[in-house]
């Protein structure tokens, strides 16, 4: 569907994400003119902003963005007029739903974007219900947590499906609106010569890797009550392992593609009880040095208690457990104030089932699919070569290298921008069905109460390091190595 002039309502508007994210996302959207007619994005926030605020503060978030190179002032002129603010006390004076309504244009499509703790969302959607203010074609985006364990994301998914229906429900992980993650499935999906591979029969591990340079940074008042499992695992790297491990679906279409990665996440064999500590490892950093910088350990970060048990660093060993992939280890592994900011997919070709050159030296690392989320997205599949030169017969491990930014001139847009644009389109293949998002907490709760009954603290890593020894002892102990070591 085409996009329709729309009033974009951001619960939150003031905030972190939309800051940092949301607002540059949709300042690119409308300078590549994505921002149909007079769209307009509504800020709603308990600060009392005069619009003249937002719009100050907006221009600085843009200006301060990364991918915004250059601020071209006749579109930020545009976009500013696009911005304005409300002041609703959620659960408090009730005057500021009248305020929204006056401030919505009536007869438009509305998003109702919740850029807020998950526990504010049934809230918000009630005080938008009583206010008279969602229409029939109304849709609600939630963000990332939803909730912090399958019980609350129950109950937060029940108070917000009282009034939205689960066809306008759109569920962010922003890591499905990045262009190399939607690539894995054309990569899958549109040739042919992966396919007949994938699976044990040729494939000996997997590796998702989510590593990051940054701290916990203005946020370790959440992070102190999320920790890594449930920042990271439990949405973008399970939804990483669902693309990589999924069947291939009838089409792409959102409900045939949310079906297979479904299927993949109830095929997770459970983690539980003793077997966590085999085949998990939790990690928080210490005080260290991160590409020249001296660097705070967690718990001197301000914003949170002195002690804390909350993991910075998780490294676990999954497995689908079906006919594709029994046997077929998945290591899982993201980290914060890690020594390079580098997210990838590895696939690990097992070796030949005989070599015919048993004398010829040879290195590790061969036979491996790299998908290179950042950063420099791209593909990479690295063979065994034959070296040059007449003398004994040496093989190398040389990569074949498809960088996307050398291969297309065009930028790639960020993940908002996408995810953005496809809420506005209302399209909702990229975003989480109810199921998955709770399929998810039902593999990863177990884990987390295991951890909480060993009793034991994460293992520490300093800083700019590649994370705690246990990381490094869960994938030897069969032989393997992490991919950036081979
Ligand atoms: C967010 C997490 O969902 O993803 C953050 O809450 C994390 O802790 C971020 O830093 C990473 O996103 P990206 O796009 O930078 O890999």
């Amino acid at each position: 569907p085409d996009p329709r002039p729309t009033d974009l309502v951001v619960f939150g508007g003031t905030g972190d994400l939309s800051m940092r994210k949301l607002l540059p996302s949709l300042y690119l959207l409308d300078r590549d003119g994505h921002l149909v007619g007079d769209t307009r994005v509504i800020a709603v926030s308990r600060d009392g902003l005069t619009d003249a605020d937002l719009r100050d503060k907006a221009s600085s978030a843009v200006r301060g963005h990364s991918a915004v190179q250059v601020v071209e002032p006749e579109v930020l002129r545009r976009f500013r007029g696009r911005l304005s603010h409300v002041t609703v006390d959620v659960g408090g004076d009730p005057s500021g739903w009248e305020d929204l309504a006056a401030a919505l244009t009536p007869g438009r499509d509305r998003v109702f974007y919740l850029a807020v703790p998950p526990m504010i969302s049934g809230a918000i959607c009630r005080g938008l219900r009583d206010a008279g203010l969602v229409t029939p074609d109304s849709r609600v985006v939630m963000e990332k947590p939803l909730g912090r364990d399958l019980a609350s994301a129950q109950a937060v998914n029940d108070e917000v499906g009282a009034v939205f229906d689960e066809a306008h429900t759109y569920r962010i992980d922003h890591y499905l609106g990045k262009e190399t993650v939607q690539n894995l499935l054309v990569l899958r999906f549109a040739n042919v010569f992966l396919e007949p591979l994938w699976s044990s029969r040729w494939i000996d591990h997997v590796q998702i890797t989510a590593a990051e340079t940054v701290g916990v940074g203005g946020r370790r008042g959440y992070y102190d009550s999320s920790g890594a499992m449930r920042d990271m695992v439990q949405n973008h790297l399970l939804q990483l392992l669902c693309l990589t491990a999924m069947e291939p679906p009838a089409s792409y279409d959102r409900d045939a593609v949310r079906d297979e990665k479904l299927k993949v996440l109830q095929s997770l064999r459970p983690i539980s009880g003793s077997a966590v500590a085999e085949h998990t490892v939790r990690g928080q950093y210490t005080r260290g040095t991160v590409h020249g910088d001296e660097a705070l350990g967690y718990l001197d970060e301000a914003g949170g208690p002195p002690t804390s048990g909350t993991e910075t660093f998780v490294a676990l060993r999954a497995e689908v457990a079906n006919w594709r992939w029994a046997g077929v280890p998945f290591y899982l592994r993201t980290g914060k104030r890690m020594s390079h900011a580098r997210s990838e997919i590895v696939i690990r070709f097992r070796d030949v089932p005989h070599t015919i050159f048993p004398g010829a030296a040879t290195a590790p690392g061969a036979g491996s699919l790299v998908i290179r989320l950042q950063p420099d997205e791209g593909i990479h599949l690295t063979m065994l070569t034959k070296t040059p030169g007449a003398g004994a017969l040496r093989l190398r491990p040389v990569p074949l290298e498809l960088s996307f930014a050398d291969t297309f001139a065009t930028r790639s847009p960020e993940a908002y921008e996408r995810l953005l644009m496809d809420v506005l389109a209302g399209d909702s293949t990229l975003f989480m069905r109810r199921d998955e998002v709770e399929a998810a907490w039902r593999w990863v709760d177990p884990i987390i109460e295991a951890w909480n009954g060993l009793g034991t603290a994460p293992e520490t890593y300093p800083a700019g390091s590649s994370g705690p020894a246990g990381a490094q002892r869960l994938i030897s102990r069969t032989g393997r190595m992490w991919h950036e070591e081979e």
